[in-house]
């Protein structure tokens, strides 16, 4: 089987530890081992838990407490998984045959648009769009778009709610859309939720889990929760389906870690579960505005939607050069990471992630301007539409 490059996260993985700035990350500044070993019986039970093989698809007490997050489902709805990665990894391995096509929401993170490339046949893009409502602009679900990718062939509609790369968070009248979408074509909805828990309103997101009967919920730790170096992950399913998902790990990394899982346990129990949601959305309260003023004091420059969800602000830009060679001109020229937005399916958009220190991410934003102060002149640049690579894809090129 050949797979396309993840170029996203090869960028990140090339580059992030050796940049003074690192503002590539989606998630918040991470918790420490000791911040969750103290509120629970302290590291003496940690230290001493054998380093064994635990079972495989996670632990009973772990995967009741992940039931516990979504209404209705029980341990066997669950399979806990190497990060939310290799959730959508089993996921869309389990699902595709062939000439499965797969309808998938843009902008997004691309991990599952290579997944659906190379398991099924072709992924067809519906998206989100921004939209003026009321006195304020979000990113709308383009419902022409779902319809035009929603087909008979279509096996898997994928959507990331909240999203990323926009933070954005789908209303229920879109939810339904999709779950209308889905029925009329008999297709599976994967929904990747693993911002749910990190919305600036502090209503947590509602789920896709029982609004239908084939969903396939895939999240983790690594953003909402801030313990991305757990690399805990999961599947919410129905029973049967998330066995058959069980059986594909044997060939992938078998079981989690097992001082994850115990971790993970703690940082799922409910009441914990909700506190380390209040410690995420205080992070970005306070880094937002921060983050925001320097966008608008750019207005020449940059243009957004606020996100609503995430540490994360995904920007359409002014510039003369593409998304690709703008991030190349920082990290070498500033040595500061961002994320380009054709690495999202959109050109002429940045992300920045803002869940670091707010001093840290000042100083990364200095380094931007003295960038930005030497580049040649500003014009207005009318597409901003798909990046090259979607558009081509779009166009019928094979996966
Ligand atoms: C939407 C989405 N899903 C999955 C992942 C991967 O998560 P993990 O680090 O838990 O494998 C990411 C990481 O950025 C993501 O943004």
């Amino acid at each position: 089987m050949r797979i396309e490059p993840f170029r996203m996260e090869r960028l990140q993985s090339t580059y992030e530890n050796y940049v003074d700035y690192n503002l590539s990350e989606s998630g918040v500044q991470p918790m420490r081992a000791r911040d969750l070993l103290q509120q629970a019986g302290g590291a003496e039970p940690f230290l001493s838990a054998e380093l064994g093989y635990i079972q495989s698809n996670g632990t009973e007490e772990l995967r009741d407490r992940i039931a516990a997050f979504y209404a209705g489902a029980v341990r066997d709805n669950v399979l806990v998984t190497n990060g939310g990665s290799e959730a959508n990894y089993t996921a869309f391995w389990s699902l595709l045959e062939r000439r499965d096509r797969v309808a998938f929401m843009l902008p997004n993170y691309l991990q599952a648009w290579g997944l659906a490339r190379a398991f099924g046949s072709a992924a067809d893009a519906f998206r989100l769009v921004p939209r003026r409502e009321g006195n304020a602009t979000r990113w709308a679900l383009d419902v022409e778009s779902l319809r035009r990718a929603v087909t008979r062939k279509t096996r898997v509609i994928l959507v990331t709610n909240p999203n990323n790369p926009t933070g954005a968070i789908l209303t229920e009248e879109e939810m339904e859309e999709i779950v209308r979408a889905a029925r009329t074509s008999g297709a599976f909805i994967v929904a990747d939720e693993i911002y749910r828990g990190a919305e600036i309103s502090g209503t947590t997101t509602p789920t896709f889990w029982g609004r239908y009967d084939r969903v396939l919920i895939t999240s983790g730790l690594s953003k909402a929760f801030g313990l991305p170096g757990l690399r805990i992950g999961w599947v919410v399913g129905p029973a049967a389906l998330v066995k058959r998902l069980w059986s594909c790990r044997d060939y992938t990394t078998i079981a989690p870690a097992v001082l994850s899982d115990y971790l993970a346990r703690i940082a799922l129990e409910p009441e914990r579960r909700e506190a380390i949601f209040a410690r995420t959305r205080s992070i970005i309260r306070t880094n937002l505005p921060v983050l925001e003023s320097w966008m608008r004091a750019r207005a020449d420059v940059f243009g957004y939607v606020p996100p609503q969800a995430g540490a994360i602000l995904f920007a359409r830009y002014t510039l003369p050069l593409g998304s690709v060679a703008l991030v190349e001109t920082l990290r070498v020229e500033k040595s500061v990471l961002i994320v380009p937005g054709d690495q999202f399916g959109m050109a002429r958009h940045i992300r920045i992630g803002f869940g670091s220190d707010t001093d840290y991410m000042r100083r990364g934003l200095a380094r931007i301007d003295e960038t930005l102060a030497g580049l040649p002149g500003k014009r207005r640049v009318a597409r901003r539409g798909l990046s090259p690579e979607v558009r081509r894809a779009a166009r019928g090129a094979s996966s």
